[in-house]
């Protein structure tokens, strides 16, 4: 449980990663209060409205709605005309019924900020705080944006065309695997794709008494889940990540009928595109090959989910000398393995080069509690290193781009 008090950004580390208290101190009750009244993807309308209040309260007034409910903030640069980079923080919450006991804990019943989105925005309005304090080369777009959890935020943003002239993004996510002052801001894959799958198995319904006379998808089910877990163990090189998990099945009316039916829904996670392929693949000829083997017919229904987030070497490289600009080179830490959830922030990333970066999250000594758990907090002294942390990627990338210092 995070204690009620509002400690100074971090407590270690001299004066190389302080916010000023009384920004901190903002940045604190803007969490909170998101924390307090959290709202589902595409609803954050409330929340739109404070981080535009928020924002005007620490001078950025170019300001507009995007995406439905999102935001993007506009914090003009030292140079006209000097490379425009973006920072993303997302802003929605999840359907879960908190069970944290904090004294800001969700007065919504059945919706909490399980993930830290509320951190996020907090620390997307500091780096704007701290961009419109002392800017970067080029102009940096701050979107707010909503609906990461359903994956359709990022879509939405790019959508509208407001990031069409951007030349590099970064966005965070708090990590309580990692303690308050670890970053990790590495090259390569970070986070998973997501792609959901339905199979409707096709058979024959009979009495349950007379099985020779149907064709029946319950057995054939039991078989295809078992099946479909030798696409990782057999087709995927055991060295690259891959996820297959059936997660819904659904069959029948009575013990005694054969229905003439069965459906069953997962997901599948990889890191990269060719072994994104190869479970989509793998699983449609598996599913095709035991439906037959049973007598049914299979339908496949695929879902083109996000893809994985891939971070790029140079906006890495800028990500880490800021955190390590700020921080200090020890707190850059490795990812170890990559997360297997997903990250809408991968769309960004297929149009423009970008680095998402993990900010630990846990006070040295506190148990690790998963993301998207109706315990989860977060120590909200991350706040003022996201925030540090991304205005500071932003003035490096904005200078390398230009060609200055700063690579
Ligand atoms: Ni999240």
């Amino acid at each position: 449980m995070t204690t009620a008090s509002v400690g100074s950004p971090l407590t270690t580390d001299g004066d190389r990663a302080r916010l000023p208290d009384s920004l901190f101190r903002q940045l604190v009750a803007v969490r909170r209060d998101l924390h307090e009244h959290p709202e589902l993807s595409f609803h954050e309308e409330r929340t739109a409205s404070v981080l535009e209040i928020a924002l005007s309260a620490v001078s950025v007034r170019d300001v507009r709605r995007v995406g439905r409910t999102g935001l993007v903030a506009r914090i003009a640069g030292r140079e006209r005309g000097a490379p425009v980079v973006a920072l993303r923080g997302d802003i929605d919450a999840l359907p879960i019924q908190e069970l944290t006991g904090l004294p800001f804990a969700s007065r919504t019943p059945g919706v909490m900020h399980a993930c830290g989105h509320d951190v996020h925005s907090a620390w997307a309005l500091g780096a704007a705080a701290l961009l419109a304090e002392r800017p970067a080369d080029g102009d940096v777009l701050v979107v707010f944006q909503p609906a990461e959890e359903t994956g359709e935020g990022a879509a939405a943003v790019l959508s509208t065309g407001v990031l069409d002239d951007v030349r590099a993004i970064f966005g965070a996510h708090v990590d309580r695997r990692f303690t308050v002052g670890q970053v990790v801001a590495q090259a390569g894959p970070l986070a998973a794709s997501a792609d959901n799958f339905e199979i409707q198995l096709i058979g024959r319904g009979a009495h349950g008494a007379r099985p020779h006379e149907s064709a029946d998808p319950i057995v054939g089910l039991a078989a295809l889940v078992s099946a479909l877990q030798t696409i990782v163990s057999r087709r995927v090189n055991p060295a690259v990540p891959a996820v297959v998990t059936v997660g819904m099945i659904s069959a029948g009316t009575a013990p005694n009928v054969i229905p003439d039916r069965a459906v069953l829904q997962g997901t599948l996670r990889a890191t990269d595109d060719a072994t994104r392929t190869a479970l989509r693949e793998g699983l449609r000829d598996i599913a095709t090959h035991v439906a037959a083997a049973h007598g049914l017919e299979a339908r496949v229904t695929m879902g083109t989910g996000v893809p994985p987030v891939v971070n790029s070497d140079d906006a890495a490289r800028w990500a880490a000398n800021a955190a390590a600009a700020v921080l200090g080179a020890e707190s850059i830490v490795p990812l170890g393995t990559p997360n297997m959830a997903a990250e809408d922030f991968a769309f960004y990333l297929q149009r423009m080069p970008g680095c998402f970066l993990r900010v630990g999250a846990r006070r040295p000594g506190e148990p690790v509690i998963a993301a998207h758990s109706p315990q989860f907090d977060v120590a909200e002294e991350a706040i003022g290193v996201g925030a540090l942390v991304l205005a500071e990627s932003a003035r490096h990338a904005s200078a390398a781009l230009r060609g200055g210092h700063g690579a």
